[in-house]
């Protein structure tokens, strides 16, 4: 029932789809869904009135929770304000766990703070069954000199060396800006925001299901990271553009038996409970007060750090 499903990007609407997915049936499901913000998608209208906006979100958030696994968890991304909405709708059919803050400059909305935020809601289908891994993500270095930007009040004794565990507030994640690092899309997010997701909430070949998949970073994050996926999408440039781009990657992102996420070369986020495997890879000084030691470079072909 669910093969004609698996690694498949889908073109149409995601309601239809999710309809014909069997309930518990995919490991974690993600969404970012239009913003109703007036955006320029080349499919799809988004400026719904009030409360058609809200009522199509309850339907398809609905559908998610629904074939997620009880092992399973479900995420959506927007704005704050249509987060307060979705945390209505998940709290009476899922459980909360975090509300994730992505720190990002985003539009101004007129007479207000200036929105630095977005958010991701984090809910899992049974408190009792989900699982969680716990990741880390680097220390902050000089770019220059690769040493470490904080201080930590004098107590870096006690650090780990390759850096804090992540917490509920991401800072290190930048939105693409870049024209050369995006497709025709007005809002693809970063490969490696998903990548972080999906290391602390699945395991190698679970199945990862996006109804707005865009242009596939989901998808693609899900393939590097030895997922299977599910993507959906209205808009049939947006689907072609996904299949292009899946037909170029390869399932890698490891090092050693462990997957792990890369931007530019650099690690962004590893599982905490793959440290001990992984720290072969990396130069420990000995004393820990030097964990000042320089950054090491990943070796392209070998895919040691140096
Ligand atoms: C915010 S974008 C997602 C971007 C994506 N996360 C990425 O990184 O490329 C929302 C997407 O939802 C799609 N969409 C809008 N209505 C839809 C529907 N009813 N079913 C499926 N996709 C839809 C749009 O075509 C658009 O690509």
């Amino acid at each position: 029932m669910m093969d004609k499903y698996i690694n498949k990007v889908i073109q149409g609407d995601c309601l239809e789809v999710m309809k014909n997915i069997p309930n518990n049936s995919v490991d974690i499901t993600f969404a970012d869904p239009p913003f109703n913000l007036n955006k320029k998608y080349k499919g799809y209208k988004d400026n719904k009135k009030f409360h058609t906006y809200l009522d199509w979100c309850r339907q398809w958030i609905y559908e998610m929770v629904r074939i997620t696994k009880p092992t399973g968890s479900i995420f959506v991304h927007n704005i704050p304000k249509w987060l307060t909405h979705y945390a209505c709708f998940l709290n009476e059919i899922a459980y909360f766990k975090h509300w994730i803050a992505w720190d990002a400059p985003t539009a101004p909305m007129g007479k207000s703070l200036q929105p630095s935020h977005y958010g991701i809601l984090f809910f899992v289908k049974d408190p009792k069954k989900s699982k969680f891994y716990e990741v880390r993500y680097p220390h902050k270095r000089c770019r220059k000199c690769g040493y470490l930007l904080k201080n930590y009040g004098g107590k870096k004794y006690g650090l780990h060396p390759f850096g804090p565990l992540v917490s509920d507030v991401w800072t290190d994640i930048h939105r693409i800006k870049h024209n050369k690092y995006r497709d025709e899309h007005p809002c693809q997010l970063p490969i490696h925001l998903l990548e972080r997701i999906i290391l602390m909430s699945t395991d190698e070949d679970d199945i990862v299901l996006d109804p707005f998949v865009g242009t596939g970073t989901t998808v693609i994050a899900a393939k590097r990271l030895g997922r299977r996926f599910i993507g959906i999408d209205i808009d049939e440039m947006y689907v072609d553009i996904t299949k292009n781009k899946l037909s170029k990657e390869l399932s890698n992102s490891k090092i050693g038996d462990s997957w792990v996420s890369f931007y530019l070369d650099e690690i962004v986020t590893i599982r905490d409970g793959d440290w001990e495997k992984l720290a072969q890879y990396f130069f420990i000084p000995e004393n820990v007060k030097d964990i000042d030691f320089r950054k090491i470079k990943l070796d392209k072909q070998t895919r040691l750090f140096k």
